[in-house]
């Protein structure tokens, strides 16, 4: 018997235990030693039912992740699960922790299924770009109905315990010791004379019209997705198919969504969002601060939404304003926002004030005297940020930390101004703060290790994404969005409209056209960071002009109604901008070129490969640690598509030879901009490619 399913006799009861840390994932090992372990159970006459238990912190999340990709080795997660559900003793999973994917797939084709009141049990395969491949399609939609079946399968959100209990997953919730409690069910079963139940010999109603509406809902929310259509398809074979027949289709399906390059892209993102917790030269037992307590400086867009972070996992933080209109208007603002969430519905009036209850508005300094953490998020100017940090650095405890959501000013020296360097660190916030996922984690030259943990600890208790970064202008996504955003702007006066430009990006799969982006954070952000770094521009390196005459027609985005695009009446929705044709052909005779069309393709590859050859000398200067840390920078903060991996897993997919060879084309074309990053060059001469650095 391998070690990691080991089986012990209790009485007529085998208990099963899994022991595969960390999340007892379904590889080989475990497939192999379940099979042999449920039919060692038929086997013995004196065996009259089964407990199925994991050790260690969850039981089974899922089939092994690694595992994808490789050459499949027998047995199947399939077979396994066949092999359960077909034998003759009842059986009883006994789910803490999370049953995932393949885990939830096994616990199904147990007989009988009890949780501990904090389990979750879900189908996330969607997620990395699969389905449901060992029954689940077939067994979920059997046990809990079509709607709720495609509802967990579609989305592949988790559902907890209590709900699970609910909708039928589940027979009990149970508590104490996982195989005292699933020995306890197992007698009862044996003592009520109850044999198998398997879930695959149950009927399921058919619903056309649902299955019709999930499809037409997967087409209009997750478009260029490959998986979830099939996700889809495999619960409407569940309607229509005898068992057997429908887990054939479901297998066709699932290795379909394997062999689908959106699948790779998707499990790239997944491990890269675990790699980026991970920093060289800082050990994992890192000391890090505690943080009971927060405070914000500055409660405008950011600070509120920052605020709001805090108080959604529950830890106090104070609020700062220079006044008390601003202070009342950011309170209402952060009120404004809480209650949009609960007339959507997804925030209860009580639950909105338990979390309001959380943020204290402040007007005085002192305040601050007892805090752990306090992030400024005031005006980006120099010199505010200064009065700031002089004041925390006056008023704050020993050992507070003390961080930055500067967007793009040197956090060097924002740290200089205090005498306490090694205590200051940036946590870039992206707009919506209490939405974005991303957190940018920016580690100045004097900030400690501990202070760095401390931070990625942070972001971990928020729910956010953090990585890593160095110091620079605009730090990683900005830093490359500025040139993404450049481009865009010279294609523009060579010829492109901006409802083409963006069209051609959202084609592509980006989750907003970049001037649209543009408009709706501000021109005139956009034109403040355009004069801050003019005088570092090197020689060659001109800018486009466009945005000069926008500015100066007082066209600011969408809050003044026209930018790049027009916004009558409020509307969010951009509509062709008549004034922007003139700015163009003014522009394009500046530049002393003709307005031309320009391609669909052309658009993308000048964005995208702007981003590819900034991000190579990004991480040629060390301010992101990985390729796949540029990934998820672009997945969570800029709308990346999730299904293309990033932007240098989709360079990678392209070939960097190819990606390189435009690069230098666009060098000769279009000048200085395009000179082609060293770290590119060396690894199209060595044949590697940024997943091999
Ligand atoms: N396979 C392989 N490794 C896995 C894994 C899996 N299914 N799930 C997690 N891991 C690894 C992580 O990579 C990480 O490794 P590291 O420490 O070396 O970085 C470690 O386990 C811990 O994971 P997390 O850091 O994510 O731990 P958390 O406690 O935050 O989260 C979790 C635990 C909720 C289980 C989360 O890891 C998760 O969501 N895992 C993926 C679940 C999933 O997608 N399951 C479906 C798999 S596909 C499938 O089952 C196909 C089947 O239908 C045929
Ligand atoms: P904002 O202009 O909306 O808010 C700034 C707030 O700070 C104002 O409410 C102001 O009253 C307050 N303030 C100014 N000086 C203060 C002081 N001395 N003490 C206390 N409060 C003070 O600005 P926004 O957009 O929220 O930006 C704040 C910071 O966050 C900037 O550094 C910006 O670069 C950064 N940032 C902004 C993003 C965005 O999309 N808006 C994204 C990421 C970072």
């Amino acid at each position: 018997m391998s070690q990691v399913v080991r089986v012990e006799r209790q009485g007529d009861v085998a208990l099963i235990k899994v022991d595969n840390p960390p999340v007892n994932a379904l590889g080989h090992a475990v497939r192999d030693g379940l099979l042999r372990a449920f039919r060692e159970a038929e086997a013995y006459a004196a065996v009259r039912a089964v407990v199925l238990v994991c050790e260690g912190r969850t039981f089974m999340a899922g089939a092994d992740i690694k595992e994808f990709g490789k050459p499949p080795q027998a047995p199947s997660l399939p077979e396994v699960v066949e092999a359960i559900e077909a034998s003759s003793k009842p059986s009883v999973a006994v789910i803490h922790g999370t049953a995932l994917g393949g885990g939830l797939e096994v616990a199904l084709a147990c007989h009988y299924r009890v949780a501990l009141v904090d389990a979750q049990v879900g189908l996330p395969e969607v997620k990395i770009g699969l389905l449901p491949g060992a029954g689940g399609t077939q067994r979920l939609p059997r046990l809990v109905g079509v709607e709720k079946a495609l509802e967990m399968i579609v989305s592949g959100n988790p559902v907890k315990a209590p709900q699970a209990l609910e909708y039928g997953i589940l027979d009990a919730i149970v508590e104490g010791d996982l195989a005292e409690a699933g020995l306890a069910c197992a007698r009862r079963l044996l003592d009520e004379a109850r044999g198998p139940r398997r879930t695959g010999e149950r009927q399921v109603q058919g619903d056309a019209a649902l299955i019709a509406a999930k499809r037409a809902e997967v087409e209009k929310r997750m478009p260029g997705l490959f998986s979830p259509l099939r996700c889809v398809e495999a619960v409407e074979a569940a309607t229509q198919l005898p068992l057997a027949d429908g887990l054939k289709r479901e297998r066709e399906l699932f290795q379909q969504c394997l062999e689908s390059p959106q699948r790779a892209a998707l499990i790239h993102a997944f491990f890269a969002e675990r790699e980026a917790a991970k920093i060289a030269g800082l050990p994992a037992d890192t000391p890090v601060r505690e943080v009971r307590s927060a405070a914000v400086i500055g409660g405008g867009t950011m600070g509120v939404g920052i605020a709001l972070c805090f108080a959604n996992v529950g830890i106090p933080v104070k609020l700062l304003e220079i006044d008390p209109s601003a202070l009342d208007g950011a309170l209402q603002r952060a009120r404004g926002t809480c209650q949009a969430s609960v007339e959507r519905g997804s925030l209860s009036a009580e639950a909105m004030e338990k979390r309001l209850g959380l943020i204290q508005g402040v007007l005085d300094y002192e305040a601050l005297a007892d805090v752990d953490l306090v992030i400024e998020a005031v005006f980006e100017s120099m010199e505010v940020k200064r009065q700031v940090f002089e004041r925390l650095d006056a008023v704050c405890k020993p050992g507070a930390i003390l961080a930055s959501n500067t967007s793009s000013l040197d956090l060097d020296e924002i740290a200089a101004f205090t005498q306490r360097p090694q205590d200051v660190v940036g946590l870039h916030f992206f707009s919506p703060a209490n939405v974005m996922r991303l957190l940018e984690v920016v580690r100045g030259k004097a900030t400690s290790a501990e202070v760095l943990a401390s931070a990625m600890q942070i972001g971990k208790r928020l729910k956010k994404i953090a990585v890593a970064v160095g110091v620079c202008d605009g730090f990683v996504g900005n830093r490359m969005i500025f040139q993404y955003g450049r481009q865009a702007e010279f294609l523009l006066e060579e010829g492109a409209s901006p409802a083409q430009v963006d069209k051609a990006l959202r084609d592509f799969g980006m989750a907003m056209g970049a001037l649209a982006v543009r408009d709706l954070s501000g021109l005139d952000i956009s034109h403040a960071i355009r004069a801050r770094q003019r005088p570092n521009l090197k020689p060659g390196q001109t800018l486009p002009t466009v945005l000069d005459h926008l500015y100066a027609a007082g066209m600011l985005g969408q809050k003044t109604g026209a930018g790049f695009y027009l916004y009558p009446e409020g509307s969010r929705t951009p509509q062709e901008n008549p004034a922007l044709q003139a700015m163009l052909e003014a522009s394009a005779a500046a530049r002393g070129i003709t307005r031309q069309p320009v391609s669909d393709e052309h658009i993308v590859e000048r964005c995208l490969f702007s981003l590819v050859n900034e991000a190579a000398r990004i991480l040629d200067e060390g301010i992101a640690q990985r390729a796949s840390d540029v990934d998820l920078i672009f997945l969570n903060g800029y709308g990346f598509p999730a299904w293309r991996g990033g932007p240098l897993f989709h360079a990678d997919r392209l070939g960097l030879d190819h990606v390189l060879q435009r690069i230098r084309e666009f060098h000769q074309r279009f000048g200085a901009w395009w000179e082609p990053a060293p770290l590119l060059e060396r690894l199209v001469a060595e044949g590697r490619r940024f997943a091999d650095l």
